[in-house]
């Protein structure tokens, strides 16, 4: 196995406000790992310094050795990002969709092709390879996007919230294709999600962030029956080290904006 990708005190302030503190977590090689956490956490955040995206204000990160602050440009060429607001282009195809992101991974034309066809397949999107994508469900975009993303075969993929918003088959369907890539291709899978349901059954490991602040870190099993108590839910988990209640009336106002954001594609 051995470790792909480390933090190392990883922290960000925007002005005075500190939103991630001192972050320190380690993922292997091929797994997959939920950082959770509810809004404003700093999932987001993390997952946009670990992307090159924002410059941290303190601390490092190692990604396959590569050092984020040092070789942001070698990193890129490392990591797959699908953003947490839905990004594909409504008025292209699914195949053309997935062009675009060949010529922006520097994938020859020909090579480009067969990659989008092999990715299109590997989704169960060939069927509307040659649909608008404004006419795709929610999952299909999703599952579309993280086709895009693969494209260039990285070693680690970020998906920052890929099931919020969408219908339950929408959510099952993007879990069931996002377990086929790490199970064929081995890619270590770095998802932010505050649905804890999720990541209890999918997670090898999981973190809970909160307010900035990473609470606890392990596998699901070895967080739950540290509790010493039965029949508990990653939710009781979260709430015993953070002392935080999940603000469900905020999750959903989150949902709405990011079904809104679906409708809007195009
Ligand atoms: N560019 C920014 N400037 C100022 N504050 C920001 C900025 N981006 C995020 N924040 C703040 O950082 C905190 C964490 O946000 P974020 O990482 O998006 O959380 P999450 O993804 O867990 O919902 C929030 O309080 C948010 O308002
Ligand atoms: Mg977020």
């Amino acid at each position: 196995m051995g470790v792909i990708l480390q933090t190392k005190g990883l922290s960000k302030s925007f002005g005075k406000l500190t939103v991630l503190y001192d972050l320190n977590i380690s993922l292997e090689k091929g797994e997959l790992f939920s950082l959770l956490g509810p809004n404003g956490a700093g999932k987001t955040t993390t997952i946009k310094i670990l992307t090159t995206l924002l410059k941290p204000s303190a601390g490092d990160a190692l990604i396959d050795g590569v050092s984020i602050k040092k070789d942001s440009y070698k990193v890129r060429k490392l990591i797959g990002y699908v953003p947490q607001m839905l990004s594909a282009d409504g008025t292209l195809t699914g195949y053309e969709n997935l062009l675009l992101f060949g010529k922006l991974y520097d994938i020859p034309n020909k090579e480009a092709k067969r990659r989008a066809l092999e990715a299109l397949e590997f989704m169960n999107l060939s069927d509307f390879a040659s649909k608008q994508v404004k006419t795709y469900s929610g999952g299909m975009v999703r599952r579309l996007e993280i086709a895009q993303s693969m494209l260039h075969h990285p070693e680690v993929l970020f998906l920052d919230e890929p099931t919020t918003g969408l219908d339950p088959i929408g959510v099952k369907t993007v879990w069931e294709h996002i377990l086929k890539l790490k199970d064929q291709f081995n890619t270590t899978i770095l998802l932010t999600t505050h649905i804890m349901e999720e990541a209890d059954k999918l997670s090898n490991h999981v973190a809970f962030l909160s307010r900035g602040k990473l609470a606890a870190t392990g596998t699901p099993e070895g967080l739950k029956s540290s509790l010493g108590k039965e029949n508990v839910s990653m939710e009781d988990v979260f709430i015993h080290y953070t002392k935080e209640s999940l603000d469900t009336e905020k999750s959903f106002r989150d949902l709405r904006i990011s079904i809104r954001t679906t409708s809007r594609l195009g």
